[in-house]
């Protein structure tokens, strides 16, 4: 089963594995856009000669990802989607797959919003199995879940549910949380590929 390793900070911890995979030149994807400071982050990492796809299915989240895109000076780099993640696969260029360096996950609701409007564990897994045909051998995916509202609780449990199934096909699955919360705590889950995984 996945080892479990506590970190004081999740968003520290997802950086930081970012920062030592996204290099300039790469290509990164954000798969919940929401207020843009992950696709920003990204985008940062890729450099000019790199690209990021970003994803939400909330126009306002969009509009807040480019404003904040556009103050960085990054827009050129950056793809903005207003699409669900689960069909990142038809958006991406056929010929990235398997060279994507990062893909984050930051899932729940846009912060400041509507909290009906929330990712959802069909087309959560449904994403998170395309990232994985799209994730280069040295690249990771984190997925960010906040299991504060039920749906997150859902989410977290389905992701579970399939790690020996992605562990036996030669992911290398990692959970970080933080040691004890006072309340159920987001927790990160990251996928790298093993070498001879099977694809
Ligand atoms: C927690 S927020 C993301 C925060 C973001 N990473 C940031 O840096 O501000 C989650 C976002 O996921 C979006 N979302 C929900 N379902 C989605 C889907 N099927 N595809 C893409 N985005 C989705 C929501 O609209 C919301 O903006």
């Amino acid at each position: 089963m996945a080892e479990t390793i506590l970190v004081p900070r999740m968003l520290d911890a997802y950086h930081q594995f970012l920062e030592e995979r996204v290099k300039p030149g790469a290509i990164a994807i954000d798969g919940t856009a929401g207020n843009g400071y992950d696709t920003v982050f990204l985008a940062n990492l890729v450099g000019e000669t790199g690209h990021v796809w970003a994803f939400d299915i909330q126009q306002a989240a969009i509009d807040a990802t480019k404003s904040r895109v556009q103050a960085a000076g990054f827009e050129k780099r950056v793809t903005l989607c207003l699409q669900s993640h689960s069909e990142m696969i038809s958006v991406i260029p056929s010929h990235l797959a398997g060279s994507v360096s990062g893909i984050v996950f930051n899932l729940g609701y846009l912060p400041g919003s509507d909290k009906k409007v929330t990712t959802l564990v069909p087309t959560s897994l449904e994403a998170i199995r395309q990232s994985l045909l799209l994730l280069s051998q040295d690249g990771i995916l984190t997925v960010a879940i906040y299991p504060g509202h039920q749906e997150g609780t859902m989410e977290g449990n389905a992701l579970i549910d399939q790690i020996p199934t992605l562990e036996a096909a030669g992911l290398l699955i990692r959970i970080f949380k933080v040691p004890e919360p006072k309340s159920p705590a987001p927790y990160l889950i990251t996928y790298e590929r093993k070498k001879n995984e099977k694809r």
